[in-house]
């Protein structure tokens, strides 16, 4: 049974923590839904971890509409919330329902993520109205790093805290369903938590989250160029690949792949015919 809102919305009334990952295409999505995580985000960390870019500011819709497409066909019961990339929801309220819509309508996802909070309400609010539910992003909102002057900790000042808490609060009022805080002091997002409605979603936001979010490539140790504090490492796929595509290359080079199992043969008259 597909996840629904509502459910994400009963996991903090329950007091129940809930994990989200990213996916990026159709296996990993399977991967992910298998295990039961009740949530997965395709994530424009997509232009980091997948394409090779070194921010999510390059990623386009059609990029995004490609490995979303791909995600939903691999996910039978996760809720797939498709994020939406750099000046796709900030121009006009019309540009913001048509980018949305391409998700739901044309690749399946059930939800969007958009990153800012009081500056963004009004969309988000539309986006509701429209049908579309929305997950909100505040904190360190990568597609602003230039702005933000590089990965640093958001909302240490009082300022800084008291904008950030107005931000979650715009964004329940406009009808987000949860919000990812990103990168701020666990202290913050512990008092974010208990003064709004809707869950929270950690990442590099400590443990009083509602749920917590990771990116799978940094998750799996797939993903080397950069690993962030916040990230934790379950697994190490890198050094696995490494391990089976040199495999794989000395087997070759010493004549030893393939073998028997992997070929094919003929019918033996046959070939007596040809070499005649
Ligand atoms: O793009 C992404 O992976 C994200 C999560 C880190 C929340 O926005
Ligand atoms: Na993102």
């Amino acid at each position: 049974m597909k996840t629904t809102i509502q459910q994400i919305k009963e996991f903090k009334l329950r007091g129940e923590k809930f994990a989200m990952l990213t996916a990026y295409d159709y296996p990993t999505a399977q991967i992910i839904d298998r295990c039961g995580i009740p949530v997965i985000l395709v994530g424009d960390s997509l232009g980091n971890v997948v394409l090779g870019y070194d921010s999510t500011i390059p990623v386009t819709m059609d990029d995004m509409i490609h490995h979303t497409k791909a995600v939903v066909r691999g996910s039978n019961n996760a809720l797939v919330v498709g994020d939406m990339p750099f000046m796709t929801y900030q121009i006009n309220v019309e540009e913001t329902l048509r980018n949305a819509s391409r998700f739901i309508q044309e690749a399946g996802a059930q939800a969007v993520k958009l990153e800012g909070g009081v500056t963004v309400a009004d969309k988000v609010k539309k986006l509701v109205e429209c049908g579309i539910p929305v997950m909100g992003h505040i904190g360190l909102t990568p597609q602003s790093i230039n702005q933000l002057s590089g990965h640093k900790v958001q909302g240490r000042s009082l300022d800084a805290a008291r904008k950030l808490i107005a931000d979650a609060r715009a964004l329940e009022e406009a009808g987000a369903f949860a919000v990812v805080l990103e990168t701020i002091p666990a202290e913050l997002s512990a008092f974010i938590t208990s003064k709004i409605g809707i869950p929270t979603i950690g990442i590099g936001a400590g443990p009083a989250c509602d749920g917590q979010v990771q990116v799978i490539s940094d998750l799996l140790g797939l993903f080397t160029d950069f690993v962030p504090k916040h990230a934790g490492q379950y697994a190490k796929l890198a050094g696995l690949m490494a391990e089976g595509i040199t495999g794989y290359a000395k087997d070759v080079s010493k004549g030893e792949f393939p073998t028997a199992q992997q070929s094919f043969t003929m019918d033996s008259s046959v070939l007596d015919t040809l070499k005649q």
